[in-house]
């Protein structure tokens, strides 16, 4: 095993869904893919593997947060060989452009985290999608919107001015993991996603009820695995 994931070389398929709580990984294995086993549940961030359209696909529950991501997105790269990533999450709306429930396709993710700051010592590194991934998603989403989003640090932003500013440069929505997964996905060189739902609006100040994320979440999981296809 790896350091927080108990799982056995061999245990975790070459494509991994990665929500962020891990009862919705729970949830994606128990719906989408058959056979579906549970490798891991270390700190009960459960992880799952099993087949789609009999083909080895695994679910693994990211947390919340770069830092948390990032230690699993690490070792899922590192010490699984992992060669296919995509976040599969929800985003909060920050233009009229889009609407509740609507899907956000991250072409691009910016951030106000330090960790590429350290990593570049001050240079902007810019994490971007796949994009044979992102094509392939877009293919079978049309209805999506593909675009740029902010991974921030803090669901409660401090200063919410500074992600106004992010929307005059053309950012949709945000949330708080994709530009880690896209930065390290490149780092150990393999192909990386996010593809997030809206639940909750920012400039409307709307929100989803936990039926309407189970059906959003359902279809974008569904673009997740046609999206992986080889
Ligand atoms: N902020 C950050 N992350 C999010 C949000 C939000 O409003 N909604 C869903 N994920």
């Amino acid at each position: 095993m790896s350091t927080h994931i108990g799982a056995a070389p061999g245990d975790i398929a070459p494509t991994v869904l990665m929500p962020g709580d891990p009862l919705r990984a729970k949830w994606i294995a128990e719906t989408f893919l058959d056979d579906a086993r549970c490798y891991s549940e270390v700190r009960g961030m459960y992880g799952f593997t099993g087949t789609w359209q009999g083909r080895p696909v695994s679910v693994q529950g990211s947390g919340m947060g770069q830092p948390s991501l990032a230690i699993y997105a690490n070792e899922l790269f590192r010490d699984y060989d992992v060669q296919t990533a995509i976040r599969v999450g929800s985003c909060g709306a920050l233009t009229e452009k889009l609407a509740i429930r609507d899907l956000v396709i991250a072409s691009g993710a910016c951030t106000d985290s330090s960790m590429n700051h350290i990593a570049f010592e001050g240079l902007d590194y810019a994490p971007v999608a796949d994009f044979g991934l992102l094509r392939d998603a877009a293919a079978a989403a049309p209805e999506a919107h593909v675009g740029l989003i902010f991974s921030s640090d803090s669901f409660y932003a401090a200063r919410p001015e500074l992600v106004a500013r992010m929307v005059d440069y053309g950012v949709l929505a945000v949330e708080m993991e994709a530009s880690a997964l896209y930065t390290l996905a490149a780092k150990h060189g393999r192909r990386a996603l996010a593809i997030c739902t809206v639940s909750d609006h920012i400039v409307t100040g709307e929100e989803t009820t936990s039926q309407e994320r189970e059906q959003t979440f359902g279809r974008m999981v569904e673009v997740a695995l046609t999206a992986s296809q080889p």
